[in-house]
């Protein structure tokens, strides 16, 4: 009896002590950033108190000296009547139709540091309407143009034009048919066709948006492998569900999701002892900056952007994960619903070479139209069992397989085999390698704190010496002519008909934006300003107003 009670006792400890390795392995794997750590960063979030600054504090949040922001001043205010006189039409109609949609209100709220807010608002619009493309610009209600390099979300990879023709196309293909759903179109068996060739991988289904056909390939992997975890990688976007979204955001707690450390021993150690991972969903865009979310100028309160893209060093990674995965019976996702088609015809999976057993498309893939795409091995598609003939992984979506999106995708994919458009690939990472280096030489001889780092088209705005108002560039660029999504100089997406003469102009509006943005005053630096004395002094400034606001 004794004995059997020791040996109950120190199966027992012996559990525990494997279960405690388990978690101290787990723990060890999570980046140390808030990005890291989902729930304390909800938590964290959830602590800071608004706060603003007056007019005398917002030009000289720094410390700056009465002459430095008298000039930050006048520049903004030259800006604010160039705003107001080129954008009056649109921004006008902006301001009509931002109190009935929530995401206006959001994306409003969000392009600068919260503490600056107010103001920038009510001088700075630029609006929200857009009335025409052509080629690589875009039109507002005022009739200015402005040179694209918002790449609508990714979508435009080929040139605005490109989809309006793959629109024409389908609508007029599938025009007999209409919105019937149920039966598909008969585009479907050539989308079904090129899909299989370009992924390599046996199946296909069709969804609405890349945030379901995420939700379906991470739910079939649980199904298949009969595992509950999923593995993504610290402050990679894989859409808005719950599942791969977890921390500030997403106010429920994820369960069943490890959020781990990119390019990283620890994470591979992870893999290869866990046994409740079902799958890993990588996001190749991370590439350029692993374990940093999306580059929002909004979170730009001083100059630690950080980003760099090593293609070697990224491609031994993702083999150090197809080796793991394979071993360990791990569903191994590539999610290209961004960067798909854009760093080769066969996407990540070409470029890094390495296969992927699920992968996820959308964005462009739609000729101009919503879409979400899986294509996986034929095991891992199969949404029943043959042995168990109740227990299936169901996923419908009314609107799957659209005939328009069906016909437009069809358009895309006929498009991409051309030899116009296989000429674009030529020499891509070159091409724009070169591009970058130019500019961040040009930028370098102006002598402005400005570089920036770039995954082939898609790049993002570094800031080189400590600095607070990194955030006002974006308004800077913008009033050069350069078009930018509301993350703002946190990401440029060009498309691929940007000629040398079309990126020689942007890059001539990038540097002027630069120089201007200088002699107005807003890189004035305290010598002794460090990043981290930048973040602190603010750390300073929330607990201040947190504790004046209590109670
Ligand atoms: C890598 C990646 N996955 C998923 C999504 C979500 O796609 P959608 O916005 O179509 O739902 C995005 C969108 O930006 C994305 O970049």
């Amino acid at each position: 009896m004794t004995v059997a009670l020791y040996a109950l006792g120190a199966g027992a400890v012996t559990t525990s002590l494997v279960k405690l390795k388990g978690r101290l392995a787990l723990s060890k794997a999570k980046h140390r950033s808030l990005t890291g750590h989902a729930r304390m960063a909800r938590r964290v979030a959830g602590m800071i108190p608004f706060y603003e600054y007056g007019e005398e504090r917002f030009f000289r949040a720094d410390g700056a000296p009465d002459d430095v922001a008298a000039c930050r001043k006048a520049g903004f205010m030259r800006l604010s009547h160039l705003y107001k006189e080129r954008y009056a039409k649109t921004a006008q109609l902006t301001d009509e139709i931002r109190g009935g949609i929530s995401d206006l209100q959001f994306t409003d709220a969000y392009r600068v540091p919260f503490q600056f807010s107010r103001l920038v608002r009510e001088h700075l619009q630029s609006g929200s309407v857009a009335q025409s493309s052509d080629g690589v610009m875009l039109i507002d209600l005022d009739g200015n143009r402005s040179y694209d390099l918002t790449g609508a979300y990714g979508v435009n990879l080929f040139g605005y034009d490109f989809y309006k023709e793959c629109i024409k196309r389908a609508v007029s293909d599938a025009d007999d048919l209409g919105p019937v759903l149920g039966p598909y179109h008969p585009a479907i068996v050539d989308n079904v066709k090129r899909l299989k060739e370009i992924s390599g991988l046996d199946e296909v289904s069709f969804h609405m948006s890349g945030t379901e056909a995420v939700m379906q390939a991470v739910r079939l992997a649980r199904y298949h492998t009969k595992r509950t975890h999923l593995v993504r990688f610290c402050g990679a976007y894989h859409g808005w569900w719950g599942d791969v979204q977890p921390g500030v955001g997403n106010p429920v707690t994820e369960r069943e999701t490890y959020t781990l450390n990119d390019m990283s021993a620890d994470t591979l150690r992870v893999l290869a002892t866990r046994r409740d991972i079902a799958c890993v969903l990588v996001n190749p865009l991370q590439a350029l900056h692993p374990n940093a979310g999306a580059p929002a100028d909004t979170s730009l309160v001083d100059s630690g952007r950080n980003a760099h893209f090593d293609r070697e060093a990224y491609a031994e990674w993702l083999r150090q994960l197809r080796e793991v995965c394979t071993r360990r019976g791990i569903v191994l996702i590539f999610d290209e619903i961004f960067l798909g088609f854009r760093l080769a015809v066969g996407g990540a999976q070409e470029y890094f070479g390495v296969k992927a057993d699920m992968v996820t498309y959308g964005k462009t893939l739609g000729g101009g139209f919503p879409v979400g795409v899986v294509c996986g091995r034929k095991d891992l598609m199969r949404r029943y069992r043959d042995d168990r003939p109740a227990d299936i992984c169901f996923a419908r979506g009314t609107f799957n397989s659209h005939p328009y999106v069906m016909t437009a995708m069809c358009e895309f994919l006929r498009r991409l085999d051309t030899p116009e458009i296989r000429a674009l690939y030529d020499n891509l990472d070159e091409t724009w390698n070169s591009r970058t280096a130019r500019l961040n030489e040009r930028l370098c001889a102006t002598g402005v704190p400005v570089q920036v780092a770039n995954l082939q088209t898609v790049w993002t705005v570094l800031y080189t010496q400590p600095a607070r108002y990194n955030w006002m560039f974006q308004y800077y660029l913008r009033a050069e002519g350069l078009a930018l999504s509301w993350i703002g100089s946190g990401r440029f997406i060009f498309s691929l008909n940007y000629t040398q003469a079309d990126f020689d102009a942007v890059a001539d509006r990038f540097v002027a934006a630069a120089r201007a943005m200088q002699q107005d005053g807003w890189w004035w630096a305290d010598p002794a300003a460090t990043n981290t004395s930048i973040r602190r002094k603010i750390l300073r400034e929330i607990v201040a107003h947190r504790l004046s606001k209590r109670p």
